[in-house]
């Protein structure tokens, strides 16, 4: 059960699928002073997850222009090369997720995202898997996103599974050596690159060690650090595997701590307290929220999950009792749930069927797989699972996209 929830202050911008973008209110009254390095602010830094990934397309410039809007210090983008050697900004190995490859190359649509050229990659779609208000957001490349960031606003560049990508080290060096996109932006400190591959991370440190580099992976032993320190400049870790004693063990080896990828106002508090130098989120906007002391829920409605079953014994999908959300009701006035979209972190989305009212204290369980429907349990008939077994977040948008919950198991 959760203990979320701070009180509104006043702010009532609604957080809307549809009007996100025009969010620019919602940037925090801390001004450029607060920008520069990760870890060297007296809160965590906001890292917008391959841009605002929770409320826009990810690797988009749309979501790019999101997280800046909302608040973000950084946005984390993720870099492959093209078959021809071009960079480009995607996170998946393959298309078929976030891309419309399926239609544009029916017969390649499975094949590795990077045998693609430049040029093929420059006909796909990246925004239209997320809504339709989204499509035709194209696959952007560096520049593009150089282009969004501002004095408030940096970059973390990942380095994505460079054992697809060969060369893509001195590529990212190349370019980032382009004064005119590039200058202001490492003079204000404000881009890191990261990588889950310490070879790779090593290798670009050495052709440009003016950035600094992060590490992403678990929390190493104390030699391991040292040796980390050697040469880089942070780890960033998943915040579910974190043990709250390696926060001061990694910054005193002289590391920034780096958490990813924190989907819950709850665990937003958990890692703020824990004193770690940046939190990695899908939803920028709520972080942002929290730090300037507004609403960070400011569309809730009562209605929010208060269970996640992932993993029941036996098939996740199979009849009747497979994996499910528990919806409760928990405010004070009936609410029709008829057509409330339940999100997770890779945009998988459960809806709810028509003639659901919750009334106050009411609860609802939306089930993935099927069964037969009852005023307590809607089924979605799918057919493979949804909920992350080792963990995943959940948004809840109504019908017409109002953010009303966010949670994390
Ligand atoms: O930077 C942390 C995070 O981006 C690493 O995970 O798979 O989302 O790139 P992934
Ligand atoms: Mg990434």
């Amino acid at each position: 059960m959760r203990n979320i929830r701070k009180p509104a202050t006043g702010f009532s911008a609604a957080v809307c699928l549809t009007a996100a973008l025009a969010l620019g209110a919602a940037v925090p009254a801390f001004g450029a002073e607060k920008a520069g390095p990760p870890g060297k602010q007296d809160r965590p830094a906001i890292v917008g997850h391959r841009g605002s990934a929770g409320l826009s397309p990810e690797n988009t410039v749309a979501g790019f222009e999101q997280a800046r809007n909302h608040g973000a210090d950084l946005f984390e983008v993720d870099v492959q090369l093209s078959s021809d050697g071009e960079i480009f900004l995607f996170h998946d190995a393959t298309g078929t997720r976030t891309s419309n490859v399926a239609e544009v190359f029916p017969e390649r649509a499975g094949d590795p995202i990077t045998s693609f050229s430049a040029a093929e990659l420059s006909q796909l779609d990246a925004g239209a898997y997320f809504g339709g208000s989204f499509a035709g957001e194209p696959i952007p490349d560096l520049r593009d996103a150089a282009l969004v960031t501002n004095p408030r606003t940096g970059i973390n560049i990942e380095l994505k599974s460079p054992e697809n990508s060969p060369g893509v080290e001195a590529k990212l060096a190349e370019a980032l050596g382009e004064k005119r996109y590039w200058q202001r932006l490492i003079a204000r400190d404000q881009i890191v690159v990261s990588s889950f591959d310490e070879a790779s991370l090593r290798t670009f440190h050495d052709l440009m060690p003016q950035i600094p580099v992060l590490l992403i992976g678990a929390v190493p032993d104390d030699a391991g650090l040292a040796a980390l320190a050697g040469w880089a400049d942070g780890l960033v870790t998943n915040y579910r595997t974190l043990d709250p004693a390696d926060v001061a063990r990694v910054q005193a080896a002289g590391l920034t701590l780096d958490v990813y990828t924190v989907n819950s106002v709850d665990a937003m508090q958990q890692m703020t307290a824990l004193g770690v130098d940046s939190i990695i989120t899908d939803f920028p906007g709520v972080l942002s929220a929290l730090q300037t002391g507004r609403n960070p829920l400011p569309d809730a409605n009562g209605v929010e999950v208060s269970t996640v079953v992932a993993d029941p014994p036996g098939n996740d999908v199979q009849p009747q009792n497979g994996e499910y959300v528990l919806l409760t009701n928990t405010g004070s006035v009936p609410v029709d749930v008829s057509g409330y979209v339940l999100q997770d972190a890779v945009i998988n989305r459960l809806t709810v069927g028509s003639g659901y009212v919750l009334n106050p204290g009411g609860e609802l369980r939306v089930y993935t797989g099927p069964g037969t429907n009852t005023a307590e349990r809607y089924y979605n008939n799918r057919t493979t699972a949804v909920l992350n077994n080792t963990g995943d977040s959940l948004a809840i948008f109504t019908p017409g996209g109002t953010f009303v919950d966010l949670y994390a198991y």
